[in-house]
């Protein structure tokens, strides 16, 4: 059994702490699919990548209602999005500061509206292609690819975040993803 740390503020008393429910674990991974299959896989103007790019959206909204009714870890109160907390985050980690976060430190919490933000839309673009005002018409073409092509980025720099956070902090942050569980290594501040 997993031995479950003081969650809040302070020193960890305990080494593994239960931070990703099953439910953002499945989202986070099922998201990745679905942006990997429409980006890579599935013929572009097919009913195939309709009915994809609406799972998609239908995953960011169900993740939305969760960060409102989930548990503590998954919710918006634990990583609100914060240019302010980046920044201080950053000057923090720069200056060599080693405290962990339970939920998302506030750099990957901006990342995670980013890319939440950009898939809702290309599920919007990607609707309005298939209306009869819309059909055809360029503009929203060209937004759909340039924010797919924006997502691409964020993708990258969001797997290059968690490869420095996890060298960073000594934490499997993608274990963390898998099993839910962050094993906190002694002494830390944990936030
Ligand atoms: C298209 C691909 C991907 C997308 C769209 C994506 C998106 C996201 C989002 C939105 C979150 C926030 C999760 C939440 O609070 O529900 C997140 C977190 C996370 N993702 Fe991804 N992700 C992708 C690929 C990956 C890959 C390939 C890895 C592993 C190398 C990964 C590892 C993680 C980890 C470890 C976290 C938690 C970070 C933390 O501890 O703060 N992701 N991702
Ligand atoms: C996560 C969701 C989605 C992703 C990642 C995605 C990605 C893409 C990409 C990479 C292209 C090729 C762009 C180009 O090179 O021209 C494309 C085209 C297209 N997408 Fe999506 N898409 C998504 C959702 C949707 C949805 C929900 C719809 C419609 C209901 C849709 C409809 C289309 C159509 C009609 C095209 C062809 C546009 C053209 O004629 O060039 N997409 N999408």
């Amino acid at each position: 059994m997993v031995a479950v740390a003081n969650q809040t503020s302070g020193r960890a008393s305990a080494r593994q702490v239960a931070v990703w429910d099953p439910l953002v674990r499945l989202i986070h991974w099922s998201l990745a699919m679905t942006i990997l299959l429409n980006g890579a896989f599935v013929e572009e103007e097919s009913t195939t990548h309709e009915w994809v790019g609406y799972i998609a959206l239908g995953l960011v909204g169900l993740r939305l209602v969760w960060a409102l009714i989930g548990p503590g870890h998954a919710r918006f109160s634990a990583f609100p999005p914060s240019p302010r907390r980046a920044v201080r985050h950053l000057k923090a980690m720069l200056a060599g500061d080693r405290s962990v976060h339970l939920s998302h430190n506030p750099l990957g919490a901006l990342m995670a509206y980013n890319i939440w933000a950009s898939v809702i839309a290309i599920g919007v673009t990607g609707y309005m292609m298939t209306t009869l005002t819309f059909f055809g018409v360029d503009w929203v073409e060209e937004i759909h690819e340039a924010i797919f092509n924006w997502l691409l980025l964020s993708v990258a720099l969001h797997v290059a975040g968690v490869a420095f956070d996890s060298w960073r902090s000594g934490i499997n942050l993608v274990r963390a993803m898998i099993n839910g569980r962050k094993i906190i290594p002694d002494g830390r501040d944990v936030k």
